[in-house]
């Protein structure tokens, strides 16, 4: 699929924080993507301009959404990729509103295979890195299910993940280098599933 060419892996930052623990650790997994030849396509979601859905069910009708934003540019990123990686925090039990904004958005992927009737997307491999402060007893079950069902609707294999519990002021992660080393292994994996994808088809 990738016709010799290095494979894409979309990575996104899926925090409101810039640098802080989350990202830290997809800084670590992207030169483990770079080691395995892959190229990285970093993604901020909270500066990519979107706004939530409005449940209009448009994308129902016509696979298309009706909001004109940054989502299209992060579309676009999406269809060209070979494999996603997504680093995220939790928040209240889930992912952060500025990830769980760009999930929702992801309904017309939804709505054109199954209202529309258009083919499944073809699979690619994928990963969740997701970081909690702990302390509370809901652990990481929603931001894991919660992306588990995004990789599914976009064809995305749960191919990898990487939970760490206890950093939380920004910067915490350094004090993890176990945590930081399995991010750059994991950043390896993905980066070989996605180029021995692209030369099995
Ligand atoms: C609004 C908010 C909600 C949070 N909710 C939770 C939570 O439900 N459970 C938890 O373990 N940590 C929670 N945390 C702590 C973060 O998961 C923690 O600070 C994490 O390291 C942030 O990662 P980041 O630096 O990538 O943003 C919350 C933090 C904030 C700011």
């Amino acid at each position: 699929m990738n016709g010799g060419r290095a494979p894409r892996i979309l990575c996104i930052a899926g925090s409101p924080r810039r640098r802080g623990n989350s990202e830290r650790l997809l800084e670590a997994c992207v030169e483990g993507v770079r080691e395995a030849g892959g190229e990285p396509d970093v993604l901020v979601a909270s500066e990519a301009g979107i706004q939530p859905c409005r449940g209009c069910n448009t994308c129902s009708r016509t696979g298309e959404c009706v909001i004109a934003d940054g989502m299209a540019d992060v579309s676009r990123r999406i269809d060209a990729a070979d494999a996603i990686i997504v680093a995220s925090p939790v928040y209240f039990a889930t992912v952060p509103a500025v990830l769980k904004v760009l999930y929702d958005r992801l309904q017309p992927y939804w709505a054109r295979v199954h209202r529309l009737g258009y083919p499944r997307p073809v699979r690619r491999p994928g990963a969740l890195l997701v970081v909690r402060g702990g302390g509370d007893p809901f652990g990481f079950r929603a931001a894991v299910d919660t992306t588990k069902s995004v990789f599914a609707v976009l064809g995305v294999d749960y191919a990898a993940e990487l939970r760490v519990e206890g950093p939380d002021a920004a910067g915490d992660i350094l004090g993890y280098p176990t945590e930081l080393v399995r991010a750059t292994e994991i950043g390896t994996v993905i980066g070989e599933a996605a180029r021995s994808r692209g030369s099995s088809e």
